[in-house]
């Protein structure tokens, strides 16, 4: 369960955030969309603590994450969150599983190979593993990316935008990739722009100048 109370963040002197509180419990599958600055990614960015609230408190299966220690946000985000970018952030000059790899090695994965070849295999990429990451197509990296988010068996999955840079073949791939996650028991909160794909999800929150203006169950 992930549970936002009274939060409010500001950027400078702009609440970008407004005394937001949401659950999200029974559904795995959510999205968040909303105009461009309306709050989406920094909300989302919170969640998986690669930001903080002024005040309120974020709580993900009943433990208060505002409170974590430096350690604790990067077992958290290490473990239990994937997260799927725009941009990828991958490391270009590095084949596809050195990529994958990566959180296991932090994570200390004693069979990083089986482990990454699992992966790959789940979003159809195991054929490319020892390719370079800048040789792929964009919908490759995206699944890649994919992989790299669920290789430590996260409970979440945070996707800002992930069809942002993908045309709309691809772009079906990686969402219908995400739904199934979801129906497997990943939660997934998915940010987009995109109304087509939001309502592949289970519920559609719209955020608008950093208040929740609708929720929606589908
Ligand atoms: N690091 C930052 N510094 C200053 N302002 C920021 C920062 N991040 C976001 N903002 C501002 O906060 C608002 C919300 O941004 P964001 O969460 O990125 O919206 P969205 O993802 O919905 O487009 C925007 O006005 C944006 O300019
Ligand atoms: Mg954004």
């Amino acid at each position: 369960m992930i549970e936002l109370k009274n939060i409010c963040k500001s950027f400078d002197d702009a609440m970008v955030i407004k005394d937001l509180s949401l659950v999200i419990e029974k559904e795995n599958f959510v999205s968040i969309v909303g105009k461009s600055g309306s709050g989406k990614t920094t909300l989302l960015n919170m969640i998986g603590t690669l930001d903080f609230p002024d005040s309120g408190i974020i709580s993900v299966d009943n433990i208060n994450i505002s409170k974590f220690s430096q350690r604790e946000i990067a077992e958290y985000r290490n473990r239990k969150i994937g997260f799927v970018f725009q941009s990828f952030f991958l490391e270009p000059s590095f084949d596809v599983f050195h990529n994958v790899a990566v959180p296991l090695y932090i994570s200390g994965e004693k069979d990083i190979q089986k482990r990454v070849e699992e992966v790959l295999k789940l979003v159809g990429m195991n054929d490319y593993i020892k390719k370079k990451v800048s040789k792929l197509s964009g919908g490759e990296q995206q699944r890649v990316c994919i992989a790299r988010a669920i290789v430590n068996n996260p409970e979440i999955i945070l996707a800002d935008e992930p069809c942002g840079n993908l045309d709309s073949t691809n772009s079906a791939i990686i969402i219908d990739l995400l739904k199934t996650l979801a129906e497997n028991g990943k939660k997934v909160v998915l940010v987009t722009h995109d109304m087509d794909d939001a309502r592949k999800s289970e519920r559609i929150v719209t955020l608008g100048d950093g208040m929740i203006m609708s929720d929606e169950l589908l």
